[in-house]
């Protein structure tokens, strides 16, 4: 199992760091034969997997459903868990309450919440209890009823100097890794450059120390629209209607099932049955 210290020594050895979203078990199985760095059980599940518009609806309950199949799928590769909105920097009673529950309940190896210094002190809550954290800036879609939709980060002088703040602060915190999510390339290369701790970049450009997409967006799998930032390696879409309609026309035709895949039996063992 890779450990946070793996993630540092690759930082300062200029090799890339590889993620991707899991949400159950094959995801999960086909991430480690791919030989994926790190899995993020995302929230973005709420969405890609549940069909909901945004991730505002998802519960600290779905996160442990999928994490739990996840870790199954993939037990040996370092896993990240969301915690889910509203489910952190509320009390420290119920942060602590929902944070333990998805840390232990899946056995994952860092929790992932969105924010900069507003949750530094939650990052350091969660590390102090011995939860490892992993800080997520830039678009933080949570929040994107606050930020006023889904949109570049940081352009603005003050905007870049606030995100640069903001991962200074998490990293005090006692964050192990930064993903940066929808920042001009230039800054997420500043902020690369400026912490010591790993930067995941999506939509952050090629200097980031590490990329992180979204399973269904790179694989193309019952997602409609691409974002900019998303390259897809694959097109499920197709294969998978392709195949299923194949399906549907030979049930209708009667050429499925065909001998081969039909049980056998003696006719002697049916006489009886006609009597
Ligand atoms: O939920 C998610 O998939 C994420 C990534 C986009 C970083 O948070
Ligand atoms: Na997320």
């Amino acid at each position: 199992m890779k450990t946070r210290r793996t993630f540092s020594k690759m930082k300062q050895e200029n090799e890339k760091i590889t993620m991707i979203t899991a949400y159950d078990y094959p995801s999960a199985k086909l991430s480690a034969e791919a030989e994926i760095d790190m899995i993020l059980v995302g929230d973005s599940l709420g969405m890609v997997v549940l069909g909901y518009d945004s991730t505002i609806p998802v519960t600290v309950d779905d996160m442990i459903h999928h994490g739990k199949a996840v870790r199954r799928g993939a037990p040996d590769t370092f896993t990240v868990i969301d915690m889910p909105f509203m489910s952190f920097n509320v009390s420290k009673e119920d942060t602590l309450k929902n944070a333990k529950r998805i840390f232990q309940e899946t056995g994952a190896q860092a929790l992932k919440l969105e924010g900069g210094k507003d949750v530094a002190p939650t990052i350091e809550l969660l590390t102090k209890a011995g939860i490892p954290v992993v800080a997520h800036v830039g678009l933080t879609p949570q929040t994107f009823n606050v930020l006023g939709g889904y949109r570049v980060q940081g352009k603005s002088e003050e905007e870049a100097e606030r995100l640069l703040n903001d991962a200074i602060a998490v990293q005090e915190a006692g964050a192990i890794s930064l993903v940066l999510e929808c920042v001009p390339s230039k800054l997420a290369a500043v902020i690369t450059d400026k912490i010591k701790i790993p930067t995941i970049g999506i939509g952050a450009g090629a200097e980031c120390d590490g990329q992180v997409l979204v399973y269904h967006d790179l694989l193309q799998y019952g997602v409609e629209r691409l974002a900019k930032f998303v390259k897809p390696y694959g097109d499920l879409n197709n294969s998978s209607k392709e195949s299923i309609e194949k399906y549907v026309e030979e049930v209708k035709k009667g050429t499925f099932p065909s001998e081969e895949h039909t049980y056998s039996i003696d006719e002697d063992a049916l006489k009886g049955l006609y009597g």
